[in-house]
């Protein structure tokens, strides 16, 4: 039974990655932060108590800011492969946080390649890189495009995918970096602009305050993309990818296509607070998936529209509603305004 290290595990790739893994007969292991309340929501479907027979998933306390125990773990585990989902991943705040940023973004990545070297295990790493470190170099973006990163997290994020490139041709490594272009679905932390528009959707009354609007993303489904992150770890040689849909929206159509499922008109509740908007913005984000596409047989099953879809029925859902419902309020409000 192959071993996976998966750092990252509670946050929202690690556990589709987790899921996907443990269904290709995985044992995983997972790293967890301490917190003062429970954290682990994401994956409490997946969870096995320790004490039963037949555990496949173990999660272990850890931080990519605590070096000794990242080693630890990996001496322990003896992973057959690693996968570095751990990140402070919000661009915004790596502005408010940016030597947290880089420590944990960064230097995290320094200390699990050092524990993998002085460790001496065969062992696959995959790195989570970020569409982000392309900044503002002209879309669209491959593996040949500049990287002109515009955030703190984005040079972080850089600095880790050059050390990765670095201990590979330095050590004989097999690490690699997925340059992942957005990646939303029902379970994409709540302050991320997709999130935020389709719980606007799903509560409805409430408004929802918005930076920039004009930005153009390439939002595919988390889903998908975890598979990549698989399928890059069985190549018969170390490569980095660029993962992405090849279709763009701005964050004005997200919350169109978001408010139009319900029958409501986005600009009626779509409001602007110039504090969202980023000292420096990454205007134009567009993957070409090519290399993708051809080496690793990768496409994306979700389309744009289901991805809208499932996230507001997700949304509604915790509400106890469904699209049925939140359309007749919504015909109500219509009626009354
Ligand atoms: P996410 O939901 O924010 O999850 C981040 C995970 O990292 C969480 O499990 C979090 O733990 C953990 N973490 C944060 N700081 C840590 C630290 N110092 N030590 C250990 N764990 C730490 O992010 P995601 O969307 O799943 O993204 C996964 C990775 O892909 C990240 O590295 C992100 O930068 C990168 N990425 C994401 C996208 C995207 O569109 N989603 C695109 C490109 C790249 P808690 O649960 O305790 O907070
Ligand atoms: N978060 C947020 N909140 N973004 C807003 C808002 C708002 O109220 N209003 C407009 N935006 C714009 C941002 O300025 C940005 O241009 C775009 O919406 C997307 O913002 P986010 O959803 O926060 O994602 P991101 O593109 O900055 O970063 C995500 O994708 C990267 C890959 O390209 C994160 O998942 C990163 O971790 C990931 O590396």
């Amino acid at each position: 039974m192959p071993t996976a290290l998966v750092t990252g595990i509670t946050g929202q790739d690690g556990s589709y990655l987790a899921e996907l893994l443990l269904s290709k007969g995985y044992e995983v292991h997972g790293v967890i932060r301490r917190a003062s309340s429970f954290n682990t929501g994401r994956i409490d479907h997946i969870y096995q108590d320790p004490h039963e027979q037949d555990v496949h998933l173990r999660l272990h306390y850890g931080d990519m800011t605590d070096g000794s125990q990242i080693a630890r773990l990996i001496r322990t585990i003896n992973p057959d492969e690693i996968y570095n989902l751990a990140a402070q991943s919000h661009v915004a705040v790596s502005f408010q946080q940016p030597e947290y940023t880089g420590d944990a973004d960064g230097l995290g990545v320094v200390r699990l390649l050092e524990a993998i070297r002085e460790s001496g295990i065969d062992t696959r790493l995959y790195q989570a890189g970020t569409s982000e470190m392309f900044g503002s170099a002209p879309p669209p973006q491959n593996e040949d495009s500049p990287f002109l990163p515009r955030s703190p997290y984005a040079a972080a994020k850089l600095y880790a995918y050059h050390l990765v490139r670095n201990y590979r041709e330095a050590y004989d490594m097999f690490a690699v970096t997925g340059i992942l272009f957005n990646h939303e679905g029902p379970r994409r932390g709540e302050t991320f602009v997709t999130r935020k528009i389709t719980r606007a959707v799903a509560h409805i009354v409430a408004g929802i305050y918005l930076g920039n609007l004009d930005a153009i993303r390439d939002w595919g489904h988390a889903e998908d993309f975890v598979q990549a992150m698989w399928l890059m770890l069985q190549q018969d040689e170390p490569r980095d990818f660029v993962v992405g849909t090849g279709e763009t929206h701005t964050v004005r159509e997200f919350a169109a296509a978001a408010f139009d499922r319900v029958g409501l008109n986005w600009e009626d509740w779509v409001h602007i607070d110039p504090s969202y908007y980023r000292p420096t913005e990454v205007e134009h984000l567009h993957a070409d998936p090519t290399r993708a596409r051809e080496e690793l047989g990768w496409r994306p099953e979700h389309t744009f529209d289901d991805l809208v879809t499932e996230m507001i029925e997700h949304d509604l859902s915790l509400l106890g509603l469904d699209l049925d419902m939140a359309s007749a309020r919504a015909a109500e409000l219509r009626r009354v305004s």
